[in-house]
């Protein structure tokens, strides 16, 4: 088992009827002047808006709604603005990972002085060194963002997407109610589930460091989300179903399973490009990128591919045999999902791809990805390539 430093300090309240919690919670933190922050609408749509601003009437309370999926830059600036000009303590975020990473944005931006962006785009990472205290109503199970101190922004005009975080970024508690998968399309079910799946399987298919623990608490929300997965998406109003989805997209990234392990997160980075290309759903980058990147490194995550076959997916046989199959039950899960594997199946404009991914991972010095520090520009680009 490998060091590891563990800290995670956001209160999960979860299951249904909690949202009388909220003053309570936002007094713990001393909240007075609040910002609520939400998406395009939904909120409003499922009623949740209403039932929030009910519980807010002690409050100084400025709304900020229209943050879109895959946050944008210009629209999380203009937040900012609102933020400073009504001398906010507090922020809420009601949403998916979208609105959720543009309020730890928000959050670190407001009392920046200078362009946030040049701390985006900083190589060495972003080091916001102080934040404006959050808390979440989460909406959407998937990205996990409501427990961990992660971000992903993204710049249209520029083609970026790029990843922040750090100590300050921890929302002081979430409300995680199940409750809300009811209202969600099948779609985003279908990338909850996927992008929850990817999370796990970048923290789990590296090689063995005999963390037998971690990779039990891995193999079993890979199990659990196999067995529900289908069973949301045919009925999300299912609260036992829609409960074990969401506790499971919080576990897969709340810090616990990359405990002692190695980890490989190139899936997610190659993923991020192809949404700031293309506007790809995140959790669909994933399925296109994962599997084509396990069988380009099929010799450094063989040990761990066949146990994850074995284990998870009850494949026997021999080691090369089954570590094959294991990527092959993968990708046909996404396909069960009705996600889609493959770039062209997004678009035709594929031109040069591989070759512009590869250009910004060495633009951003990111030559040795993986567990293994095995994936080489020339690696980058043929597993782009593989998957197009
Ligand atoms: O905007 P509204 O109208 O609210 O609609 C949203 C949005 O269109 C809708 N929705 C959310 N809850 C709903 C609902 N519709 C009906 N009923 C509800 N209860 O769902 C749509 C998608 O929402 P979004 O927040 O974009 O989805 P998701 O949670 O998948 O977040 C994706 C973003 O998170 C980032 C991704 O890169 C992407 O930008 N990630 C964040 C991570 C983190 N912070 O740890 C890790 C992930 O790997 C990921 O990169
Ligand atoms: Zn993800």
């Amino acid at each position: 088992m490998l060091n590891f430093e563990h800290y995670n300090p956001t209160r999960i309240v979860f299951g249904k009827d909690q949202l009388p919690r909220l003053p309570e919670l936002l007094n713990e933190h001393g909240a007075t002047r609040i910002l609520l922050v939400y998406g395009g609408g939904s909120i409003f749509r499922t009623g949740l808006h209403e039932k929030i601003v009910a519980q807010l009437s002690r409050f100084h309370v400025s709304e900020f709604g229209g943050v879109e999926p895959n946050p944008e830059y210009t629209t999380l600036m203009r937040a900012r603005e609102q933020a400073r000009e009504e001398n906010i303590d507090f922020i809420l975020a009601v949403g998916g990972g979208s609105v959720i990473d543009g309020v730890k944005f928000i959050s670190g931006a407001i009392h920046y002085n200078g362009d946030p962006w040049e701390v985006l785009e900083r190589k060495e990472g972003c080091t916001f060194t102080s934040a404006v205290p959050f808390g979440t109503i989460l909406t959407l199970p998937a990205t996990g963002s409501e427990a961990n101190s992660g971000a992903v922004v993204n710049r249209s005009e520029i083609e970026a997407k790029r990843t922040m975080g750090g100590p300050h970024f921890f929302p002081k508690f979430s409300l995680c109610d199940p409750t809300q998968v009811s209202t969600l399309p099948q779609r985003q079910i279908a990338n909850g589930i996927t992008d929850a799946f990817v999370h796990v399987l970048e923290q789990y298919l590296t090689y063995p460091t005999g963390n037998y623990l971690q990779e039990r608490q891995a193999e079993a929300i890979l199990s659990t989300l196999i067995e529900i997965g289908p069973g949301v998406i045919g009925n999300p109003s299912d609260y036992e179903l829609a409960a074990n989805l969401m506790w499971c997209a919080t576990h897969a990234l709340n810090g616990t399973l990359r405990c002692g392990v190695p980890t490989d997160w190139t899936t997610h980075m190659i993923g991020h490009e192809l949404t700031a290309f293309y506007g790809i759903d995140h959790a669909r980058t994933l399925a296109i990128i994962g599997p084509r990147l396990y069988e380009n490194s099929l010799d450094e995550k063989k040990e761990k591919l066949a146990q994850y076959g074995r284990r998870v997916w009850q494949l026997s046989g021999k080691d090369d045999e089954v570590a094959k199959q294991a990527i092959q039950k993968t990708e046909g899960f996404y396909h069960q999902l009705g996600i889609k594997t493959t770039v062209s199946e997004y678009t035709q404009e594929t031109k040069g791809l591989a070759q512009r991914i590869r250009g910004v991972f060495e633009e951003r010095n990111w030559v040795e990805m993986g567990e293994r520090n095995q994936f080489s520009p020339n690696r980058i680009e043929a597993i782009v390539e593989a998957a197009i």
